[in-house]
């Protein structure tokens, strides 16, 4: 993985992970019309645990605020590339990092679901789980998923999250409940891997 500080044209210096297929890089005011494109799509958002629209407004202050987080080392939210055109397919970060746990949240979306089945996620979520545990220095990166979201569950088991935790019927969805899936990676699991 090659990483590059890179100018930010809003916001100061923000690190970019170059993976062979996708980079991740921050997000922009200027990647807000790609992402609503997208980001409407009920088949994307139920599986993201909410069915509410987002306006240009709403995106353009959730850009502004991802900002503020790594400012502030909250967060790290990176929009995902696809290297051979450049076009901005997903984004992906690490939430709620706490320094006194050395533990986060993982989220990841590749919402443009022409690029599905491709390889692309498993390669993003490769590069995220590099950066907590070689860049951040993290001790476990967590996440939440939707029990019926197999797609996801299939590549978090690949690239070593183990089940850790069911929340019962935790999310209404399409008029019924579901629960909620809760996974987990160590440090050193990420390293014998
Ligand atoms: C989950 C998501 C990130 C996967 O991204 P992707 O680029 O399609 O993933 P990849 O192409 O790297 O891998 C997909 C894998 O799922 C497998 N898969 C596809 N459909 C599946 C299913 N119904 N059950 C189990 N596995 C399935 C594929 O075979 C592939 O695995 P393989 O490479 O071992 O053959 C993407 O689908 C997405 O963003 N979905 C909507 C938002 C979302 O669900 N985010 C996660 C919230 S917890």
């Amino acid at each position: 993985m090659l990483l590059a500080g890179i100018p930010e044209r809003d916001c100061g210096v923000i690190i970019m992970l170059k993976g062979k297929r996708v980079t991740l890089r921050g997000v922009e005011l200027t990647d807000v019309e790609e992402i609503l494109k997208h980001f409407n799509d009920l088949e994307i958002r139920q599986f993201l645990g909410e069915a509410i629209p987002i306006a240009k407004p709403e995106e353009e202050e959730w850009v502004r605020s991802t900002w503020a987080q790594r400012r502030e080392g909250r967060a790290h939210v990176f929009g995902i590339e696809f290297n051979e055109t450049q076009q901005l397919i997903g984004t992906c970060g690490l939430h709620a990092i706490s320094p006194i746990h050395r533990s986060t949240e993982l989220g990841i979306a590749v919402w443009n679901k022409d690029y599905w089945g491709k390889g692309l996620g498993t390669e993003a979520l490769r590069l995220l789980l590099d950066y907590a545990f070689n860049q951040l220095n993290l001790h476990r990166v967590w996440l939440r998923v939707i029990e019926d979201n197999e797609r996801a569950i299939h590549i978090y088991l690949k690239v070593g999250f183990q089940h850790t935790g069911r929340l019962r019927q935790c999310v209404f969805k399409q008029g019924g409940y579901q629960d909620l899936l809760i996974m987990d990676i160590l440090e050193d699991e990420y390293h014998k891997e």
